[in-house]
């Protein structure tokens, strides 16, 4: 059985899908952001500070890289910049199914209003800054995803029963 991989936007659901998901299929859940805080004793926002955004990234494909050697089936939630390593496209499609949560800029936009958590979306003009990465990111994510799932209207739960009935054999 492969790896079932979430990836997708900051605020696309990611994180608590995954949880449902991982506890639906009585699977281990990876969060790669949550690991890599775990392993380095910090907080994203602080390594991006002290480190640069450069080397999280690394940090990043160094571990899909550990993770694709994992026999046992996982979910795993990727952070939302991952798929956008050139080199992470192929470990992506090693590690397992890959499914894309799409989702709109204003759904985006309304659930991370207060957030203060992502380093990229800090400062003014968080509109702007959502808009354009977005807009970027979007076609890549398409490009890596197996299965793309448009989850603006939809529940965790149906997202969940979706995944199910869509990419679990
Ligand atoms: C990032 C998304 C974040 C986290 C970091 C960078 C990005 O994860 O990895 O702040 O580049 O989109 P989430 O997608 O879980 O918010």
């Amino acid at each position: 059985m492969k790896h079932k991989v979430l990836i997708g936007f900051m605020g696309c659901g990611k994180s608590t899908v995954s949880k449902l998901l991982a506890k639906e299929l009585g699977w281990q859940l990876i969060d790669t952001d949550a690991q890599i805080e775990e392993e380095q004793g910090t907080t994203i926002s602080r390594m991006f500070a002290d480190r640069g955004e450069a080397w999280f990234r690394i940090l990043e494909s160094e571990l899909i890289e550990r993770l694709s050697k994992e026999k046992e089936p996982m979910v795993i939630s990727t952070g939302g910049g991952l798929p956008m390593q050139p080199q992470n496209k192929e470990l992506l499609e090693q590690l397992g199914d890959v499914i894309y949560l799409q989702v709109q800029p204003e759904t985006v936009l309304k659930r991370l209003e207060k957030d203060t958590t992502r380093p990229l979306l800090q400062g003014e003009d968080k509109e702007q800054k959502v808009k354009e990465l977005l807009a970027y990111r979007g076609p890549i994510y398409e490009d890596v995803a197996d299965y793309t799932i448009v989850t603006d209207e939809l529940t965790p739960k149906e997202i969940v029963r979706k995944i199910l009935d869509e990419v679990v054999e």
